[in-house]
């Protein structure tokens, strides 16, 4: 192997930082490419090579890398300072065009990192209950704070850590985890439970195990039985939302929960996301009630100034954004299909809005369980096939794709040429013969 900038770089990340990564999920084999720069659909590595993006920061960018309208906003706000301390117009603003796109935001709370919205939305639901149990779903990932890292997706998956080391289990045993798209399970825990279940929190769209979605009824049975024992019910949509409608799953799916998380969209590409729902749970939080959560750089400017520039985008153009986005998405998806049935490889993609995955499986997968039987040498192979071919995607079987508003006809056109050549080399890797 020649010697590569990317490489040399990695050797020198290791020695610092651990596995060379500030996230586990950025770290692949056998060493992985270090961006010099971005720009719209596509990633420049430190060796002068073009990738088109279909990772997009894990689904934060939803109109792609260096957007102008989202740089124009943020070159006006930074001479005005960076960070005050104290409460401006402008996370005031924000809050109210959320709480106008996004159905169940009556209120809200600004936060920086999806981790911190999932973590102090529970704590909300506790605080509101006066209940110390929570139930989570297999593979679901909300972040990486103690009482979800208990059979998660995402990075605890692909590394083998769903359940970490350093977790105490006195907080755990507070975790009941369920099969996802089973009402049944969930209904007989809660006979047993109900009364001392404060949330249930959920992916409503799990993109964290690839992509799975949810089953006819599924969500409004979540709705209804969490209603039924006054459970809090938690959508987490860090990833779904703004992804599957401007008002994201909630709105899609025209199912409320009492709580929600948003973020990776919501900043614009910069750290901010938020929790919120019903007035009577969130009024509740420090200092309007005892529910203690706080931070330095909650609804700091230079974010929020992004966050509004993203909202006002979408709102203004949303009729246009969302079906060029599901078309893109959907044509992806059919040349995936059709390319697999000429290599007779078995396989089930799935697709929602502007997220697709594949699963190298002949079975249908509806729970993480079933995700753990596709084939993951295959997933690795077509993985490094795209790479080279210069389309980079999310380098594990349990994360999803993410299309772009940047992504152009001529784009797609690229990645599924680039698609034919990675299926071709993942049938070969099935049968060497
Ligand atoms: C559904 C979901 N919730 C929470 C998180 C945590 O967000 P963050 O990485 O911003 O802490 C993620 C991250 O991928 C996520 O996918």
């Amino acid at each position: 192997m020649t010697e590569s900038k990317s490489m040399a770089l990695y050797e020198r990340a290791k020695k610092i930082l651990p596995g060379g990564v500030n996230s586990p999920v950025r770290a692949f084999d056998p060493y992985p490419f270090f961006v010099e720069c971005a720009q719209g659909s596509k990633l420049y590595d430190a060796d002068g090579k073009k990738y088109t993006d279909y990772c997009m920061a894990y689904g934060a960018l939803l109109l792609g890398h260096a957007h102008p309208e989202i740089l124009t906003a943020i070159k006006t706000q930074l001479p005005r300072g960076t960070l005050y301390g104290t409460p401006t117009e402008l996370e005031v603003q924000f809050a109210e065009t959320l709480s106008n796109v996004s159905p169940c935001m009556e209120m809200m709370r600004l936060v920086n990192t999806g981790t911190e919205a999932t973590m102090h939305a529970i704590r909300a639901a506790r605080g509101y209950t006066n209940r110390k149990k929570i139930i989570k779903f297999d593979g679901c990932f909300h972040g990486s704070h103690d009482s979800v890292l208990v059979k998660a997706g995402s990075g605890a998956a692909t590394f083998g850590v769903p359940n970490s080391l350093g977790v105490p289990q006195e907080t755990t045993q507070n975790t009941i985890v369920l099969p996802y798209n089973d009402i049944d399970a969930l209904e007989n825990v809660f006979k047993v439970e109900g009364a001392n279940i404060a949330a249930v929190i959920v992916e409503p769209v799990v993109a964290n195990v690839g992509l799975i979605l949810p089953q006819k009824n599924y969500l409004p049975s979540l709705r209804k039985i969490t209603h039924q024992y006054d459970s809090v019910l938690i959508f987490d949509e860090i990833i779904t939302g703004f992804r599957l409608s401007l008002g994201g799953a909630q709105k899609y799916f025209d199912v409320k929960p009492d709580l929600a998380t948003l973020g990776k969209v919501l900043g614009g590409g910069f750290p901010l996301a938020a929790f919120g729902g019903k007035k009577q749970i969130m009024q509740n939080i420090s200092p309007a009630g005892s529910v203690y959560q706080a931070g330095t750089f909650s609804g700091n400017p230079v974010s929020v100034t992004a966050g509004i520039a993203i909202l006002n985008h979408l709102t203004k153009n949303q009729n246009q954004i969302y079906p060029t986005l599901e078309k893109h998405t959907s044509e992806l998806k059919k040349a995936l299909t059709d390319q697999a049935a000429t290599y007779k490889l078995p396989l089930q993609v799935h697709s929602i809005a502007s997220l697709y995955q594949i699963f190298f499986t002949p079975q249908d997968i509806t729970n993480y369980t079933h995700a753990k039987q596709s084939d993951t040498a295959l997933f690795s192979a077509y993985f490094h096939e795209l790479l080279k071919q210069g389309v980079f995607i999310p380098p594990s079987q349990y994360e999803t794709c993410f299309v772009s508003t940047a992504h152009t006809k001529d784009d797609l056109k690229f990645t599924i040429n680039a698609f034919d050549k990675a299926l071709c080399v993942a049938a070969k890797t099935r049968n060497p013969s």
